[in-house]
């Protein structure tokens, strides 16, 4: 291990303190992440390889991004990217941080489904476009659309899907499915599904920084919810399948919107937490 030049450790002591001061939870992982970065290179290879000579203008770029952070933005919007399910997407203020959990959900659709058979798929709520470009880079096969209301999403989607190859998915500005005709073999969700009166409880970077299109929703947070799994039931076809993402504390209201003989098979995947989070279920 080589000991890391004296600028670049100046600068990241720096920006940690910077960042401690704050409340920052993880400032050395923030300032090292947002460092590596800058130089184009993993955290782990700046302290274990680091260069001898920090370029140019970096450490102006530094400070103003450790200011930004100070401030509370999340750092995936400061990088402008975030890793997930192995590809790296665009983030901007339009879109959602992706988040681990709905990678969850990637793989459990992944799972019930075999390759090579062709499929219809609808991503709503796509944001970024994580959900839908995750699946159809995985199974070429399948025909995915990926709807959100949000134009200034779509952009970032759009663009996501053309620097990653995902030629299968196309994207729709739509009200869940008011603007699209047609029936889907699986509908998978990311919805919003905070109750507007816990808008308090969420970290500041949340609250503050992310979109409230890609937060909220009526009715203690579950009116896109139930609006979603209301339409699925005729937008998806016979044994058809639906998967969404739901709130740590919803799996008994949301439970009841499948209850109404339409559907088949109620399941509740749980988080790494032992949250129920995805709530799956059939198309009679
Ligand atoms: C929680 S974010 C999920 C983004 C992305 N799928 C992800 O998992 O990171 C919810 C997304 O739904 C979109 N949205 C909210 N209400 C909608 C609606 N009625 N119809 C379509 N999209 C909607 C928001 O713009 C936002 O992009």
């Amino acid at each position: 291990m080589v000991p890391l030049n004296s600028e670049l450790a100046t600068l990241l002591a720096e920006g940690k303190k910077a960042l401690a001061v704050t409340g920052c939870p993880t400032p050395e992982l923030d300032a090292g992440f947002l460092m590596a970065d800058l130089l184009g290179i993993e955290r782990a290879q700046m302290l274990l390889d680091p260069p001898a000579s920090i370029p140019p203008g970096a450490a102006e770029t530094f400070r103003r991004r450790i200011a930004r952070r100070v401030a509370g933005e999340p750092v995936h919007y400061i990088t402008g990217k975030k890793e997930f399910y192995n590809h790296t997407f665009k983030v901007n203020p339009a879109v959602l941080i992706p988040r681990p959990e709905t990678e969850e959900m990637v793989e459990a659709v992944l799972k019930q489904s075999p390759r090579g058979v062709a499929l219809t798929v609808a991503d709503v709520g796509t944001g970024s476009g994580c959900i839908g470009i995750s699946l159809g880079l995985e199974r070429p096969e399948w025909r995915v659309t990926a709807i959100d209301l949000s134009a200034a999403a779509l952009d970032i989607g759009r663009e996501n899907a053309a620097r990653l190859g995902a030629v299968n998915v196309s994207f729709v500005q739509s009200d869940l499915f008011a603007a699209l005709p047609g029936q889907f073999d699986i509908i998978v969700s990311n919805p919003p599904y905070v109750d507007h009166g816990a808008k308090n409880a969420l970290q500041v970077e949340v609250r503050k920084f992310e979109p409230p299109l890609a937060l909220f929703a009526a009715e203690r947070g579950l009116a896109v919810i139930r609006e979603l799994v209301a339409q699925s039931a005729e937008r998806l076809r016979p044994s058809g399948v639906i998967f969404c993402e739901i709130g740590y504390d919803q799996k008994e209201a949301v439970q009841k919107f499948f209850e109404d003989g339409l559907w088949t098979d109620v399941t509740f995947l749980k988080d790494i937490s032992g949250h129920d989070r995805i709530a799956r279920a059939a198309r009679r």
